[in-house]
């Protein structure tokens, strides 16, 4: 039957597509985006599966935070679908959209951090906002988080006092405190040494097992990538030009990804 229910006001948001399956939490399809006469996306596609990690890797300018903000209806596509949770996040609006940016935890690039608070006040002021907890269940939430990724030390510091690799770690604290089924994470490693990449990615990886959060990570770092990633896509000119596992991208006779490969285990990322 070819029936478009469109009346009723608890269905899902389909848009009249047919939704992914059950066990894919993200789905893009075929997403066009411009800024004037720069066409960022030329058609880009993704599906990520329940509980898996995948790897968005690209060029600087590539397009990849353009990508990612799509996932969280921060920019709409021009053409395609976004599909979060069975749902078309290009299609919703106001509280339907809240609801669905809410199962979401975001790592910013930049970190998003209020250097005027403290790294408890910006926890706090983060579950002011969203939640109505009590307060002593903010103040364990607060705790248990920022033990989480091992910065219990840091719960009075401003983000001026902490390191890079301690702010990229307050900056997942923050992306996790409201316990979301996905995280986006925006260059979680980028400007952190070997080990903190490892930290972090590593802290990626145990979110992904031992609560089954799935996630979309943009990175240029290939030891991050390594760690973290279930499939990767690379991005170039608009479009995912190799899609697969780490060493089918290291396999790959693309000129570009050679490229990408040789030049960043050359040099270091
Ligand atoms: N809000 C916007 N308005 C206009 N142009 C934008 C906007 N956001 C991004 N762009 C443009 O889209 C292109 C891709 O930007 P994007 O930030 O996605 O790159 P990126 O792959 O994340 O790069 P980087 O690795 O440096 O973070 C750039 O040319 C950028 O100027
Ligand atoms: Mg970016």
């Amino acid at each position: 039957m070819d029936v478009l229910d469109t009346t009723q006001p608890t269905a899902p948001v389909t848009g009249g597509s047919t939704p992914p399956p059950e066990d894919t939490i993200v789905e893009l399809r075929g997403i066009h985006k411009s800024f004037g006469e720069n066409h960022v996306l030329r058609g880009i596609s993704l599906s990520v599966p329940k509980g898996s990690s995948a790897v968005v890797l690209g060029g600087s300018g590539s397009g990849k935070s353009v990508l990612i903000r799509h996932i969280v209806g921060l920019l709409k596509p021009d053409r395609g679908e976004v599909w979060v949770k069975g749902q078309r996040v290009d299609l919703l609006e106001g509280n339907a959209l809240d609801r669905v940016r809410l199962s979401i935890g975001y790592l910013f690039q930049g970190g998003a951090l209020f250097d005027s608070m403290t790294v408890e006040e910006n926890m706090r002021f983060y579950l002011d906002r969203h939640t109505k907890l009590s307060k002593g269940e903010k103040q364990d939430r607060i705790e248990q988080t920022v033990e989480d990724v091992n910065l219990s030390k840091t719960l009075k510091q401003f983000p001026a006092e902490l390191s890079g690799g301690q702010k990229k770690r307050i900056g997942l604290a923050r992306a996790v405190i409201l316990e979301p089924e996905i995280i986006l994470y925006d260059e979680p490693t980028t400007g952190l040494d070997p080990i903190s990449i490892r930290v972090v990615s590593d802290l990626i990886v145990r979110l992904r097992d031992e609560r089954g959060i799935s996630s979309v990570a943009i990175t240029h770092d290939l030891l991050a990538a390594s760690i973290i990633a279930d499939d990767l896509h690379f991005l170039y000119q608009g479009r995912f030009i190799e899609s697969g596992s780490l060493d089918e991208l290291r396999a790959s006779e693309e000129p570009i990804i050679k490229d990408f490969f040789y030049g960043t285990e050359q040099y270091g990322a």
